[in-house]
């Protein structure tokens, strides 16, 4: 089957032709097309999202690159057989950009049109090898299950049980902002533009190379807690107090704060994984969403599999912020249900199911 993956959500407008098959009852894929169109440069004067903004470009974006993938990958559209949407959580208004392009699409096309929930895109985006177009069927990594899966990203901070493709329960999450808001807000706090997670991931990386003395120690937020939940808000008040007191941080000082954030956020959330992995049964560890492009939280997780030997999935280079190829896996992991009426859900859960 080939099927169409839109994502809308926030602002990247992206779309992926993706061709599945079932070889002997293991299913396999291949990339046909796969494009990324960041709305970033627009939306940095703001410092942050502005949804608006986000909506008309989509709306523009949108056909203008479902012509360009067509003729990247020569796939006409009388060859697409499905076409699988993100339809929440995200922003409302950019979602339905989307929503309705797929639906109009599914129509005209007499085609299945398949509701993706955001972040069981970004659960199966660590289970596909590439994200660039390739000729070879690959089949998905060999997971295990019950598995546990970490969402990570600017809008959700999440630990996630997973029964099997499909079955999830939200085991704990973040009770005010996610991982890479707080990144981005303290980027923002020591002058640095948006999307500010690289930025202080690169400044910690220096920090590190160059074995900055450590003058400051910043809260270790809910560590102790003994449920799964987090929270980073206060850790990014921390971090503006620490301003206010010593004034306008030169270029140490901002290295040495991005390192004690980025090391603060590591261990709670590693903390909180391993909580989650004495308590639950688990075989595999899946970690998913934008922050996980951060170096010095892939090596915790690295480590912390390894402590457990059990498998570790990380998205591959180009899967980890929003994309469409996971928007289409996930649908076609879903193919064989038609969804005719779907709406955009800014606050859908991964635990609602239809
Ligand atoms: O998954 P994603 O692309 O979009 C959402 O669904 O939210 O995640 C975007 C987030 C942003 O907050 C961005 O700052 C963060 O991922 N991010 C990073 C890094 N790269 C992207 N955070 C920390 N370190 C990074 N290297
Ligand atoms: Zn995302």
């Amino acid at each position: 089957m080939i099927i169409l993956g839109i994502e809308t959500s926030c602002d990247e407008t992206a779309l992926c032709l993706l061709e599945t098959r079932d070889k002997d009852g293991v299913f396999e894929c291949r990339i046909l097309g796969n494009i990324v169109n960041s709305q970033i440069d627009l939306h940095k004067e703001y410092g942050g999202v502005f949804p608006a903004l986000a909506k008309r470009e989509h709306i523009r974006n949108l056909p203008i690159l479902f012509g360009q993938i067509k003729k990247d990958s020569g796939i006409t559209e009388d060859k697409i057989e499905a076409v699988a949407v993100t339809h929440g959580p995200g922003l409302e208004p950019a979602l339905w950009t989307g929503v309705d392009f797929a639906r109009e699409l599914s129509r005209k096309l007499s085609i299945p049109l398949i509701p993706v929930n955001h972040m069981e895109g970004h659960i199966v985006s660590t289970l596909i090898t590439s994200s660039v177009p390739h000729d070879d069927f690959r089949a998905l990594q060999p997971t295990a299950f019950p598995a546990i899966a970490v969402l990570i990203s600017g809008g959700h901070t999440e630990i996630v049980k997973i029964e099997k493709l499909g079955s999830y329960s939200i085991l704990g999450r973040t009770k005010d902002d996610a991982i890479g808001e707080a990144f981005d807000k303290v980027a923002r706090m020591l002058g640095l533009p948006y999307p500010g997670g690289p930025m202080i991931s690169k400044l910690a990386e220096r920090a590190r190379a160059k074995n900055i003395p450590q003058t400051i120690t910043l809260p270790r937020p809910m560590i102790h807690s003994k449920d799964l939940n987090m929270s980073f808000s206060g850790l990014k008040t921390s971090v503006l107090y620490l301003l206010k007191e010593k004034g306008e941080p030169n270029e140490i000082f901002k290295m040495e704060i991005a390192r004690e954030f980025e090391d603060s956020v590591t261990e709670v959330l590693v903390t909180k994984v391993r909580r989650a992995l004495e308590e639950n049964e688990c075989s595999s560890l899946l970690v998913g969403g934008g922050v996980i492009a951060n170096a010095h939280i892939r090596v915790a997780f690295e480590q912390l599999a390894g402590e457990y030997d059990i498998p570790l999935y990380l998205p591959a280079r180009g899967l980890t912020g929003d994309n469409a190829v996971m928007i289409a896996l996930a649908g076609a992991l879903d193919a064989k249900k038609n969804f005719p009426s779907i709406s955009a859900q800014g606050n859908l859960s991964l635990e609602t199911r239809f």
